[in-house]
């Protein structure tokens, strides 16, 4: 299992990998699988605005897509002073794959807050209200 550290350091270099040229805000995750695999995202901007994604759901899609079910801990990472948390479709997309993990937040030069998601997320819509 990765420290703290070396999570919150992939996501900060993903966030340099980011497509923003639009809304200027690069923002990176990194998402821990049980293995202990790291799978980083970064958002990525179109020109048409709404089809935006966002760092964290590109770092699930990513690792889902390359076969991994099982995740302990996300780290986001943005350049600003107060905590960058997921939006709320994030949450949504990350309590399905990844149930209540760990989210670290952080900026480019220390931790600014650690969450549960099942915190961030408060009675959430999920398989199980599908019967
Ligand atoms: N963004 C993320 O990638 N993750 C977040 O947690 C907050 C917002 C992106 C979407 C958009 O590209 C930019 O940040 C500004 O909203």
């Amino acid at each position: 299992m990765a420290d703290d550290a070396t999570l919150v350091a992939a996501a900060r270099a993903a966030r340099e990998r980011a497509f923003a040229p639009y809304s200027k805000f690069k923002v990176g995750a990194a998402l821990e699988a049980a293995d202990g695999t790291i799978i980083t995202g970064c958002n990525i901007e179109n020109s048409t605005y709404g089809l935006t994604v966002c760092a964290e759901r590109v770092a699930v899609f990513k690792a889902v897509s390359d076969g991994y079910r099982d995740f302990r801990r996300i780290s986001v990472v943005a350049d600003t002073k107060a905590p960058t948390p997921p939006c709320g479709p994030c949450r949504q997309i990350l309590w399905e794959f990844c149930g209540d993990i760990d989210v670290i937040l952080a900026n480019l030069t220390e931790e600014k807050g650690r969450y549960r998601l099942k915190d961030l997320l408060p009675l959430p819509f999920d398989a199980r209200l599908l019967g």
